[in-house]
């Protein structure tokens, strides 16, 4: 069942954001926007893009709101958002979610539902210091919570798994701190539009699940918002 407007899941890094957006994307029939992976695919094709986002995402920073909303109007124009979409990972600042409510509104597309994923420091670091991701798909696995049967090779493809480099610690620090600073504050702007809600995102993957398709459910539904 395609949705009807755009979702966008807002979290800190290693909220599980990516995780729970493919499941999302798999379960309704829709297409998965992660800047992140974008920014990265830009990374390993070399293009300019890639050239000036590269240093900072190594650093743990945003990348300058202008080049992102670039790259987010392009891949906008394509025509697998027609009936709705999963943002994970943007907007990151006010500028970019200022920007996209006039996108939106350009397109016809009602409010958008924004999630919120609640987890406390000390299982983001957990989570994020056992991420591995697989090089050929982009497969998500954990080390801890969610290995893969074969130690350093991905379940799905065979392919081999890394661990991204802005998962270093010291750089975790930084990107912790760029999301309380920069993106944090998004959740009181959606909350004056009435388009937050809220999923407790400490808990094991498949209970994450479960309570995004209720709000989903809910949104989709005739009472929904629009
Ligand atoms: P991005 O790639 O978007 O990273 P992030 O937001 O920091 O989020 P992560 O991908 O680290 O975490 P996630 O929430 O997706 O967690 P995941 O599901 O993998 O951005 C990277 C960089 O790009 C930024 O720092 C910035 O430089 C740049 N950038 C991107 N967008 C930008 C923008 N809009 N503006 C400016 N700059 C931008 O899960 C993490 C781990 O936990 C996995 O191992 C997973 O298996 C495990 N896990 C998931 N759920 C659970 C669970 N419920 N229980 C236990 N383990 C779990």
């Amino acid at each position: 069942m395609p949705l009807n407007r755009a979702y966008i899941f807002l979290g800190p890094p290693g909220a599980g954001k990516g995780t729970q957006s493919k499941r999302v994307a798999l379960q309704w029939g829709v297409p998965h926007l992660s800047t992140g992976d974008m920014l990265r695919d830009a990374i390993r094709r070399g293009t300019e893009l890639g050239r000036l986002a590269r240093p900072l995402m190594e650093r743990g920073q945003l990348v300058p709101d202008d080049l992102v909303m670039k790259m987010v109007e392009e891949r906008l124009r394509e025509s697998d958002v027609a009936s709705g979409f999963v943002f994970d990972g943007f907007p990151r600042t006010i500028p970019q979610a200022r920007q996209l409510d006039r996108i939106l509104e350009n397109r016809g597309f009602g409010k958008p539902v924004v999630i919120e994923f609640c987890v406390n420091e000390d299982a983001l670091i957990r989570r994020l210091s056992g991420r591995r991701t697989c090089s050929v798909g982009g497969e998500i696995y954990n080390l801890y919570d969610a290995p893969p049967k074969v130690d350093g090779i991905c379940d799905r493809d065979g392919g081999k798994l890394e661990q991204r480099p802005d998962d270093r610690p010291e750089v975790v620090k930084d990107r912790l701190c760029a999301y309380d600073r920069q993106t944090r504050p998004l959740a009181e702007y959606y909350s004056r539009q009435n388009a937050l809600d809220e999923v407790d995102a400490s808990r094991n993957m498949e209970e994450v699940s479960r309570a995004l398709t209720e709000i989903m459910r809910r949104a989709e539904g005739p009472n929904g918002r629009l």
